[in-house]
């Protein structure tokens, strides 16, 4: 029995010595000191040894035991540490390595545009107020002279989501929504996204955004509204611009007006950019409607107003020679970082 407890530490020692995972450690030790390992059994040959030699074997049994769970105790910790080690190797983190770029993004041109329009505008003591873009018809048509099969609404071919509420085909309904809400005097400007169903060109894209403006008072005057409009035709596009308003129709105001800069790139004298005539087309504009402020509640005899509507996109295609207004929308990397 001596003989078989030396036979079982050897290879208990040679076994252990060899084991490089802790899974293998584990197997090891369900195999020497596990209920039915090698040394359970040498205990069972207990019952067999003399009385005499009994209490000698059985610390030897017990010296056996120690042994082993030595052993494997320090081979454990040897393990477990490297384990950690291979893990640390694994996940190490070169801090010398170059680091990755972190691109900055710029402002949209569109972006930028509006920003400089609502600057030159808040220094004339307007506020810059938000509108839905899912709108009423209501508010998008009815509310601003447009009644229901009115030709006019012919010229916002428009999304609906369902009976009587729309994508909004213009930045207008603002007007109303402020005027139903405070008090005048009123100088307000909003801009936003606007939808339409027009066919994708040049210079058509079914979302584009607008700005809209108005201001309504006691004894405000279509002087008022050529003198607010110049200023911000030479603010945006130099000191020495001329403005020039022929009339137009828009059926929430009377009269009305489209306005015009003299060309910026030939002076007025005649160019391709404003092909051949002068003159370049901006916005449209006039005195709002005695029914837009009678539908707001406001007693026309006593209040009257001027408002204009422009598109950002034109503003932005003017002022930075931009040919094609699908470029705003198509996130190409090469046509915004010009900006
Ligand atoms: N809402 C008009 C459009 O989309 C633009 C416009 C014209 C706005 C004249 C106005 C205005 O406020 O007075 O075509």
């Amino acid at each position: 029995m001596l003989n078989q407890i030396d036979t079982i530490l050897n290879e208990a020692k040679a076994e252990l010595a060899g084991v490089n995972s802790l899974d293998g450690l584990e197997d090891l030790r369900l195999k020497y000191l596990g209920k039915r390992g090698a040394i359970t059994n040498v205990l069972k040959m207990l019952g067999t040894v003399s009385a005499e030699e009994r209490p000698a074997m059985g610390q030897k049994c017990n010296e056996l035991k120690e042994s082993i769970t030595v052993i494997i105790e320090d081979k454990k910790e040897i393990l477990k540490k490297a384990e950690i080690n291979r893990k640390i190797e694994a996940e190490k983190v070169d801090v010398t390595f170059p680091g990755k770029k972190t691109r900055m993004g710029s402002k949209h041109p569109l972006t930028i545009v509006s920003e400089e329009v609502a600057q030159a505008f808040l220094g004339l003591g307007f506020s810059v107020v938000d509108g839905p873009e899912v709108e009423t018809d209501y508010y998008n048509f009815e509310a601003l002279n447009i009644p229901l099969n009115h030709p006019a609404r012919d010229m916002w071919d428009s999304f609906y989501i369902k009976e009587g509420v729309l994508l909004r085909t213009h930045t207008s309904p603002v007007q109303m929504r402020v005027m139903e809400k405070s008090k005048p005097p009123l100088r307000v400007i909003s801009y936003g996204k606007c939808y339409r169903r027009d066919a994708v060109d040049a210079t058509h894209s079914w979302m584009f955004n607008q700005l809209e403006g108005f201001m309504v008072d006691e004894g405000v005057t279509f002087s008022d509204l050529k003198g607010v409009l110049n200023l911000f035709a030479q603010k945006l596009f130099g000191e020495e611009r001329k403005t020039k308003f022929l009339p137009g129709y828009f059926p929430f105001t009377e009269p009305s007006a489209e306005v015009y800069i003299d060309c910026f790139k030939c002076e007025g004298k005649g160019c391709d950019f404003c092909k051949g005539s002068g003159w370049i087309e901006i916005l449209g504009c006039g005195m709002v409607h005695p029914k837009v402020l009678q539908n707001a509640g406001y007693d026309p005899e006593k209040y009257t107003g001027f408002a204009f509507g422009m598109g950002m996109e034109r503003i932005a295609m003017l002022k930075y020679g931009i040919g094609d207004i699908r470029l705003f929308f198509e996130n190409d990397k090469r046509f915004l970082e010009q900006f």
